[in-house]
Order: structure tokens, then sequence, then C-alpha cells
């Protein structure tokens, strides 16, 4: 006979409550219980500071599941309640990080003081300079390889990197890293993240074990987010990078909310019915102001690990042209390749893995791409009025201070920030010739940081940033000289 919730809820109703008043299920503790095969599942919600002392309560209503016919296997979680109003109040500690240092507590005899005051919910973290999301509308498109490898990317880029995995509901960073154990806390209080390659690493994976089903309710999930980045002692990053749970649902729009992103990355495959799912994604950003530093397309093509015979199975392109129909950058594309699948189960990402193959180099332009976008987005330039001229060969830029510039099309134009130009270092830069004549089509804003600019030969890849046009207008002679020298020097003219 399988085992019914009614007859689980039952059960917990011998289970008294907290002083012994009622029992959890009516004092409305018990959360919803899922069973599946047999294994029961479910958590109990208490008051975050009685965390530890409730202990005995989480074991007595397991106990009473157990020993319900039917039942195979039983997992209780205790969460913790949030705290209403008064936003100086510590936030509440989740009770499986409670757990995690009352273990260590036993080991270095630490407990939590009261002196150290976390920083408030949704506030900066210190010492952190950038956090950054990999999101997905859609789930198993390989948000969490390519979150690993991204950071694995900026730390080869030269910038110190954490990776902070917001899936509590399926953590994957420990298993794409290699690593076990749990991680110290230092002073009972912080978490000392652990590390892998270079990285710091914080995963929900760490305090729970991973064949748990974690019973999570919305507002626990978000709060062990805001537990897992700010009672971690992360020291010094350029970069977190924020691995979130699949999806575009209440729980991720409050994590997005609550984190304090500089910007967000999303990972779509080629397919029509993901990039719907992508552009769910980055509506949800919108909402909560996040700036999109691009979409990334993955699986985007079939490199055959035998031949190297490219083949497109997905429709190759499709996050390319979407991007591009959204005013958002395009960062790149990554390969099915079974080395991306077969380094990351090894616990070994491709970027350390085989640094100088292929797929590694992908997820290092990668990296750089969306930091070169994030920098610039976050350069706190007010957006310049601009207009185009009447016949379409001028741009005016006018910024909020009173400076403004004209810009000749044919400026614009060979001056292009597009990599097609400029090349991926100064040594590959391009000098465009023959563009005397070109004029300017149409200008699409990108974000609130850059103009897409669309000229008349075609050319639609370069994304002018405020601080871009800014540097063009100051330095408008002295590069356009430069510009005629090397025209003249490589027998080129303007056309
Ligand atoms: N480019 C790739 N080539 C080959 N395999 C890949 C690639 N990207 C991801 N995978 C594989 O696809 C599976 C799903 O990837 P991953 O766990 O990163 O996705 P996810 O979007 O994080 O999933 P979830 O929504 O469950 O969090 C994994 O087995 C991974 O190794
Ligand atoms: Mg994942």
């Amino acid at each position: 006979m399988s085992i019914t919730k009614p007859q689980v809820l039952d059960a917990l109703k011998r289970v008294r409550g907290p002083d012994l008043a009622g029992n959890i299920v009516d004092l409305g503790m018990v959360s919803e219980v899922l069973i599946k095969d047999g294994r029961v599942a479910f958590s109990i919600t208490v008051p975050a500071h009685r965390a530890r002392e409730l202990e005995p309560l989480r074991q007595a209503a397991e106990k009473v599941v157990s020993e319900l016919a039917g039942v195979t296997a039983v997992t209780v979680v205790l969460t913790a309640e949030a705290p209403r109003g008064g936003a100086v109040r510590e936030p509440p500690e989740h009770a499986r990080v409670a757990q995690a240092r009352a273990r260590a507590g036993a080991v270095n005899g630490g407990s939590r003081p009261g002196t150290a005051t976390p920083a408030r919910q949704g506030g900066a973290v210190e010492g952190i300079r950038h956090m950054i999301a990999v999101a997905s509308g859609k789930g198993g498109v390989g948000k969490s390889t390519t979150a690993v490898n991204l950071a694995l990317g900026l730390q080869a880029i030269g910038l110190k990197t954490g990776i902070l995995d917001a899936d509590v509901y399926g953590p994957s960073q420990p298993r794409l890293l290699g690593l076990r154990g749990r991680p110290q806390v230092i002073a009972g209080k912080t978490l000392r993240p652990m590390e892998a390659y270079g990285l710091k690493v914080m995963s929900m994976g760490f305090l729970v074990d991973e064949d748990t089903p974690i019973v999570w309710r919305g507002p626990m999930v978000v709060q062990a987010l805001n537990q897992m980045l700010r009672d971690v002692a992360w020291g010094h990053l350029d970069a977190l990078i924020v691995d979130m749970p699949p999806g575009t649902g209440d729980v991720q729009l409050s994590m997005a909310q609550q984190a304090p992103l500089s910007g967000a990355v999303i990972v779509s495959t080629p397919q029509d019915l993901a990039l719907i799912d992508a552009r769910k994604g980055l509506s949800m950003f919108k909402k909560v102001d996040v700036p999109v530093l691009g979409i990334i397309e993955n699986m985007s093509y079939f490199l055959c690990p035998k031949c190297g015979e490219r083949s497109d199975i997905f429709g190759h392109g499709g996050a390319e042209r979407e991007a591009e129909r959204l005013g958002v950058p395009f960062l790149g594309a990554v390969p099915l390749h079974m080395e991306i699948r077969s380094r990351s189960d090894a616990g070994q990402p491709v970027v350390v893995a085989d640094p100088d193959g292929a797929n590694a180099r992908i997820f290092r332009e990668i990296a750089a791409k969306a930091w070169e976008v994030l920098e610039t987005a976050a350069s706190d330039l007010v957006p310049p009025k601009l207009e185009v001229s009447p016949d379409h060969d001028k741009l005016r830029v006018a910024f909020e201070d009173g400076r403004s510039y004209e810009l000749s099309a044919e400026m614009l134009r060979v001056m292009s920030p597009s990599a097609e130009v400029q090349g991926h270092s100064p040594e590959q830069r391009i000098t465009v010739p023959n563009k005397r004549n070109v004029k300017i089509r149409e200008l699409r804003p990108v974000g609130n940081y850059a103009v897409r600019i669309l000229f008349d030969d075609g050319h639609h890849t370069g994304l002018y940033a405020w601080s871009y046009l800014d540097e063009l207008g100051r330095e408008k002679d002295k590069r356009w000289a430069q510009y005629l020298a090397e025209l003249e020097a490589k027998g080129l003219s303007r056309g």
C-alpha cells in the first residue's frame, strides 16, 4: 500500500509544537508534503532564533513518519521564519546554516556573537565589486555549466572571482567543481567559502546532502540566498557569479531583487521555445532594474569529437538574432561538445581542464565580452540626448552637464567599437576605408548605457556606450587626424 499525504499529516499531529502548545500541523508549521515512491519530504517552519533548539522537534516529526507503513525514507528540514518589518533587524539565520554552525561550533567552540551586524538585505556586499547572475527561463539549458566556465574565464583574464550556487533546489556547483565537505565556520559566525581552481565557492550543496530533496518554500529560498551571500567571508572579489535556479517565477524574481546584482547573463539554446523563455528571463530582470549584459547561446552547434565537423542541429543563430531584436548584446555561442559534458561530470570545467582548447577559448572570450559590457553599464553617465542630422550624416550627442559633440557618420562608422573593426586586441584593429558618404540609418538604444548604430552600408554590430561617445567627442580632432594618417600610411582613402 502506498502512503498518502493525509496519513502523513495525521501522524504529524502527534508532534507537539514548540513549548508543547498544540501540534505542528494545526499550528501551520508543516509545509507542503512531497511523496515519491514511499519517500516523504517536508519542511517545518520555525522562528529563526530557535532553529537550533528545536532540533528535537524535527527528529520527533521524522520518527513518527518513518514509523508509518509504506514509508521508505523521510527527509525533514527546519526552515526559518522571516521576521516581519524592521529593516535594521538582523536577517534570520537559515536553519541549515544554523546546523552547519552548530556542527562547526562543537569543534572550534564558536558561538554567534551579537556584535557582527550583517549588511541589510538587498544592499551591497562589502568587498564584491560586481555580482553577475547567470539565469535562464528554462531548466537544463546549461546554465550551471556556463556559470562555472564563465567564472573561470573571468579568472583567466585576471579577475578575482567567486561563484555562488543559488540553485538551492538542485545545487550543481559542488559536483561541477569536484568539491566535497562542509565549509568551515570562522569566529562562530561566518562561513568560509570553499575553493576550487582559485575560485571561491559557496553552495547550498555544501550544507545539505546531495540526495536530500530540499523542500524550501519561496521565502525560505530567498533567505537561504541572503545567508549564502552575506554570512560568507568572500573577501575581495572583482566578480561573483550567481548560478540562479531555472525559471522566472516569484522565487527567481525575489532572488534577483535581493541580491545586489550589477548585471545578468541569459543562457538559452537556439530553439524557438527556449528563446521564448529567454525573453521571459529578460523581462524579469527588467522588472527589477538589473541590466542584462547579454545572451549566450549554449549547445549552439554540434562539433563532432572525432572529425571536428560542425553541424547546426538546432538551427544555430536563433539566440543571436533574438539578442539583436531585443537590443541586448550577444555574448557568444558555445557548441554542444562531449568534452564540455564529460569534463563537467568529472569536476573539471573545460576552461581549466583544457585551457588551450577551442572550448576554453570560447568561454574566455564570452567572459571578456560580458566584463566589458558590465564595466560600461556600470559607468554612471546619464544617457545623453542623441539627434541624427536631417541628412543622416551626423550625430549630435548632448550630455546632461552641457557638453555636446557633433560626430560624423563616417567617423562613427570607421571607429565602430564592434569586434569587426576593433578585433580582439589593438594589433587586430582594422583601418576601415571608403566611408566618406556613409549614412546613419537608425539608432537603437541598448539598456541605459549604449546605443546601437545601424549604418546604410549594413554595419550594425557596434554598441556605442555613452562613455565611448564621450571619448570620441573629447578626442575628436586627435582621433580623426590619426585615422587620416593611418589611411595614408596604408595607401587607402576615404572613398
Ligand atoms: N555545451 C554543452 N555541451 C555538452 N553538454 C552540455 C553543454 N552544456 C551543458 N551540458 C550538459 O547538459 C546538462 C545540463 O547542464 P546544466 O546542469 O549546466 O544545466 P542547467 O541549465 O544549470 O540545469 P538546471 O536547470 O537543472 O539548473 C549537463 O549534463 C551538462 O554537462
Ligand atoms: Mg543548474
